[in-house]
This record gives C-alpha cells, sequence and structure tokens, in this order.
C-alpha cells in the first residue's frame, strides 16, 4: 500500500514536470488528461514521443474541456472519451501510456473499467494479470451481439469457442450462451482525428461487394463504411451514442443531445499528425514534402485517389531525394535522415510484390495474384486507408494468422473462434468453409461467409505516439509491422528497404 502510494506521488511529480516541458516556444499541455479534470487544450499542441514529436491542431480554437461532453464522464462509470482518446498519443491510447497509467493510479485509472478495460468483467480486478490483454496489446474488449442486432441479417455461419483464455466468451453472463448472446473481440482504439477523410464517401456502389452502399441516415447519401474495424456505425452520431453505451455504461440509450453534438462537433476539428522527427527535426518546411505535418490534414483535399506517382498517397518526397534540393539551413543529421524517409515512401509507392488471397482485393476482380503495391490497398490520400470500404482479410486475425501463435498453443492469449459455413454460402474465398479467428471482422455485422476475418484498414497518422499496431495490437512496432507484410507476401524485402520504410511510416 505505502509502496504503491509513493509510486503514486512519484507519478504527479514527474507528470507535474512533464508539464513544464518546453517545446520550441511552447510549453507541453498536460501529457495524460483525466475525464472530468477541467483546463484548457490550446489550438495547437505538441507532444513528446519516441521518434520525435506529435502535432495535434484544433481547427476551431482553444477549447474548454470543463463541461465538454468529450472530456466529461457521461455514463455511469468515470470515463470521458479522452480517457481512451488522448491527443498525446494521437487520439488513440499507446500502450507505453496505458502501463504508466497503471503504475502511476496502481490500476484504479477508469481505463481499467472491468466492463471492457479487463479480459473479463468477472475476474479480481485488482490484478494486473486481469487486465493483461490490455496491458500487454492496448486491447480493449468489443462485446457485440450474436446473432447480429439486425434482424434482417440471416447469418451463413454458426460459430464455436474453441479457446477462450480470458472466460468471458464462454461465461454464462458474458459468452455466447449468456442471457444476450456476446461474442467477445479484443481490439485498439482507432483515431479520433482527421476524420473528415475517413468519413468522405466513395462512391453509390460498393465494389467489396458489387450491391448499393449504406446510407447515412443524415444526410441520406451513402456512407464511407470506413469507421471501427467493421463499419459497424456509419455515422459520428451512431458511433459516439454507441461508445457511451458500450465504453461509458451509459443507461439512457443515447447520449442527451447537447453532449453528442457538442462530441461530434469537437471530433470533426481535430487534426494530427508527427511534426518532428528525434533526427531530423522539423518535418514541416518550406518546399518540402506537403503531405507531413498536422496543418497539411488541416487543409487537405478530401478523397483523393492517390495510388499513382504524380500525386501519391502521403504526396511527393522529391524534394528530400538529394542533398542539393533540400533547405539550405539544414544540419548533416538533418540531411542524412531525409533522403531514406524520401526512399521509404517509394518502397511504400512503387515496390511491387504479389497480393495474394486476401480476400476483398483478390476477390474483387483484380486477380489472384496480382502484382502491385502497398498503396495499392492504401490508397486514399493523406490518410492511407481504403477509398472503397476498407474491409480486407490481410491475414491479421484468421488463422493462419501470420501473427499469432497456433490455434491450439496454450499461450495463445486471443480467443479463437471456429466458424462453420452453410452449404450453400458463398464460402471465404480462400479459406473454405470452416475457418478459426480471433476477431470475425465485418462478418459479425453482415453475417456473411465472404466477411470472415475482414477487418477495415485505419489510418496511418501519428502511428509513432499510439503503438502497437493493427486492430489485434498484434505488431509491437513498425519494424514488427513490416516484417508482418514480408512475410505475408513474401516481399523478399532487403534490410535497407525495411529500416527505409519504418523510417517513413514513423514520419507520418
Ligand atoms: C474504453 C475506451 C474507449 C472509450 C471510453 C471511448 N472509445 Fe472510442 N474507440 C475505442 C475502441 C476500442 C475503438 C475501436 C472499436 C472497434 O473497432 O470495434 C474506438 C473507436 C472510435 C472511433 C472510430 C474511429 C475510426 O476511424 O474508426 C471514434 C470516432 C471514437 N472511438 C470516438 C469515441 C467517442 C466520441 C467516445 C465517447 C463518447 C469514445 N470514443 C469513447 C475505445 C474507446
Ligand atoms: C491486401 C491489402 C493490403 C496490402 C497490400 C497492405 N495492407 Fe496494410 N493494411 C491492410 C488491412 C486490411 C489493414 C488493417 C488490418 C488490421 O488492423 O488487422 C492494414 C493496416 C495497415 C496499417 C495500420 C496499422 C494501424 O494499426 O494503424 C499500416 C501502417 C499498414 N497497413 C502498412 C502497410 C504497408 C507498409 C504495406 C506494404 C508493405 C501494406 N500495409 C500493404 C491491408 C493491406
Amino acid at each position: 500500500m505505502r509502496l504503491a502510494l509513493l509510486a503514486g506521488l512519484l507519478g504527479v511529480l514527474l507528470f507535474s514536470r512533464a508539464r513544464q516541458d518546453v517545446i520550441g516556444q511552447q510549453t507541453e499541455p498536460l501529457r495524460w488528461i483525466e475525464a472530468g479534470a477541467g483546463g484548457t487544450l490550446p489550438a495547437e499542441m505538441y507532444f513528446h514521443n519516441a521518434d520525435g514529436k506529435l502535432g495535434v491542431l484544433l481547427t476551431g480554437g482553444p477549447l474548454e474541456m470543463k463541461g465538454h461532453a468529450f472530456f466529461e464522464p457521461q455514463g455511469i462509470n468515470p470515463r470521458g472519451c479522452v480517457t481512451c482518446h488522448q491527443p498525446s498519443n494521437a487520439m488513440s491510447v499507446s500502450v507505453e501510456a496505458i502501463r504508466e497509467r497503471w503504475r502511476v493510479t496502481n490500476g484504479e485509472d477508469p481505463i481499467f473499467a472491468a466492463v471492457d478495460g479487463s479480459n473479463n468483467p468477472k475476474l479480481p480486478q485488482a490484478l494486473a494479470s486481469s487486465h493483461s490483454l490490455l496491458l500487454n496489446r492496448g486491447l480493449f474488449r468489443v462485446g457485440l451481439p450474436w446473432p447480429p442486432a439486425d434482424k434482417t441479417v440471416k447469418p451463413e455461419f454458426i460459430i464455436e469457442v474453441v479457446r477462450d483464455p480470458t472466460g468471458v466468451n464462454l461465461d454464462d453472463t458474458y459468452g455466447l450462451k449468456g442471457a444476450n448472446p456476446t461474442i467477445s473481440v479484443f481490439r485498439r482504439p482507432r483515431l479520433s482525428a482527421n476524420l473528415k477523410y475517413v468519413l468522405s464517401p466513395d462512391d453509390v456502389f460498393n465494389i467489396k461487394t458489387g450491391t448499393l452502399m449504406a446510407i447515412d441516415p443524415e444526410t441520406g447519401k451513402p456512407a464511407s463504411m470506413n469507421m471501427m474495424a467493421d463499419a459497424r456505425h456509419l455515422t459520428l452520431r451512431q458511433q459516439a451514442n454507441g461508445a457511451y453505451r458500450d465504453h461509458q455504461e451509459g443507461r439512457q440509450g443515447s447520449l442527451r443531445r447537447e453532449a453528442l453534438e457538442q462530441i461530434v462537433a469537437f471530433e470533426q476539428q481535430v487534426y494530427l499528425a508527427q511534426s518532428h522527427d528525434r533526427w531530423g527535426g522539423s518535418l514541416v518546411e518550406a518546399n518540402g514534402p506537403l503531405g507531413l505535418g498536422p496543418r497539411a490534414l488541416a487543409d487537405g483535399k478530401i478523397h483523393v485517389l492517390a495510388n499513382n506517382n504524380r500525386d501519391p498517397v502521403f504526396r511527393l518526397f522529391d524534394a528530400w531525394k538529394t542533398p542539393a534540393t533540400m533547405a539550405k539551413e539544414l544540419t548533416d543529421a538533418q540531411r542524412e535522415f531525409r533522403a531514406p524517409v524520401a526512399r521509404g515512401n517509394d518502397v511504400f509507392m512503387f515496390r511491387q510484390f504479389w497480393i495474394r488471397d486476401a480476400a476483398h482485393i483478390n476477390s474483387i476482380g483484380l486477380g489472384n495474384p496480382i502484382k502491385r503495391t502497398c498503396a495499392t490497398c492504401h490508397n486514399t490520400q493523406m490518410t492511407g486507408q481504403d477509398l472503397a470500404p476498407g474491409w480486407v482479410d490481410v491475414g491479421t486475425v484468421n488463422y493462419p494468422t501470420w501473427t499469432e501463435l497456433p490455434v491450439f498453443s496454450d499461450k495463445a492469449e486471443l480467443p479463437v473462434f471456429k466458424l462453420t459455413c452453410d452449404k450453400g454460402a458463398a464460402p471465404h474465398p480462400y479459406l473454405g468453409r470452416v475457418i478459426y479467428t480471433n476477431d470475425p471482422g465485418r462478418a459479425l455485422i453482415t453475417g456473411k461467409c465472404t466477411d470472415i476475418g475482414s477487418i477495415v484498414m485505419g489510418q496511418f497518422r501519428g502511428l509513432a505516439a499510439r503503438a502497437p499496431y493493427f486492430s489485434n495490437g498484434s505488431a509491437k512496432n513498425l519494424r514488427e509491422l513490416v516484417d508482418f507484410y514480408d512475410r505475408r507476401f513474401d516481399m523478399k524485402l532487403t534490410e535497407q528497404e525495411k529500416v527505409d520504410l519504418v523510417n517513413f511510416l514513423s514520419v507520418l
């Protein structure tokens, strides 16, 4: 107990020191924001991370957090939206920050709330082991009704729980056999920032399914279907009400009207990106690459298909290719950093490899395999998402997952489900009718066999501030992410290409 108190005090001391950290001309604002603590968020913020600094802009100017619905608890637990969407962590939350909260609060921070901040609400909550998925991988429990809440959906498969390391899926209250049958998957928080890109709709037709796009009930226009790992919410209002019920344990069905409007208005004015590099210095310079830094995100055009060399996904890096075209005042160290980053952009945009057996890419008429690049899937300018609805089975959750231990390993941390498809249903294009997975992804919403393991790709910005990566937190750092792709698509990347790609991703 006394030790904990001491640790707490030390934490407070460390925190108040961090507050006075001076960045350029500006003071670093509060690193960890507690729901309900009040204070002012400046219109422009910079936060240190291992690779440099993250820049966050509020286009509506400074914001008073006292009484603001994004920053105050709304449900019965003391969490705000900010609890899991922290400006210093690129409006997500990193494992590093989560572990620090565990240390500083002795496991009592509201982020660890039993409902979804633990492996299973019935485990003894004071033990770190009961929160291992959150502490080790940054994962929150997402409980989804099965069969789907939408009664017009007729599931094409049955689900069995074959491994349940947390006990929650076989639990008689929370599990598949409970009064409200539920499948619990474990997922990373996605960025509540740069959302104008995420929400920009593609077309009336959905090329992933060959059917009409879902309609945004608020505008009557097609929705982007690019939000959440499974695109289950079409609008920010639906999403916020869902977060209120699931993460904040709100009991009113939906948020109060004013609270909802305040949250949605705030979410639409947050823009972020890495702004400084540890070695490379400021990433935003006259005549430098146009896609870097938070201002570029705030000002950028939405809905630009950018899988081409004229106006690529993260804009051109030509200015950083040779010393002659770089800004004159740079130091040698800064120059040395810029060329590899520019090469990393070329690997991302132009290094071809065989994309094979990826459902919703190879299965939609493009051919299997196809020789293309990272930007074929990650084709939206500024965020690297997919302009079309971005769900793809790239091999992060279905077995063989390319990241996890074998299905029946005793050391597996994630649940494993066995999905068996009806004989009459169109099978998963590459895995057939019996599929083992730790997250059925989009299929939990559509009930379709072809969607099993398809996860909506998230945006690439602020990566340095929010490890680990992929919706199941399976890549601890950017090197692991790059190694995953090298294995998955047998890319045969050279060591140099890998390093360049990691450097490139770390400045976004
Ligand atoms: C306990 C942690 C937690 C809290 C509290 C929380 N979220 Fe989230 N948020 C998540 C997780 C986890 C996801 C991803 C879930 C998924 O993909 O199924 C997410 C996803 C999102 C997304 C989707 C972003 C994208 O591009 O897909 C938005 C927007 C968002 N949250 C906003 C909010 C708002 C608004 C609130 C408060 C009403 C809130 N969140 C409260 C954990 C949290
Ligand atoms: C076949 C389509 C496809 C290709 C090709 C592809 N990706 Fe992805 N990428 C995805 C999907 C789907 C996700 C989301 C997976 C998940 O979260 O489980 C993703 C996620 C990511 C993320 C986001 C991680 C996060 O958690 O925010 C990064 C970064 C990324 N990919 C980089 C790359 C790089 C670099 C390449 C090329 C070496 C590449 N991708 C090639 C489909 C693809």
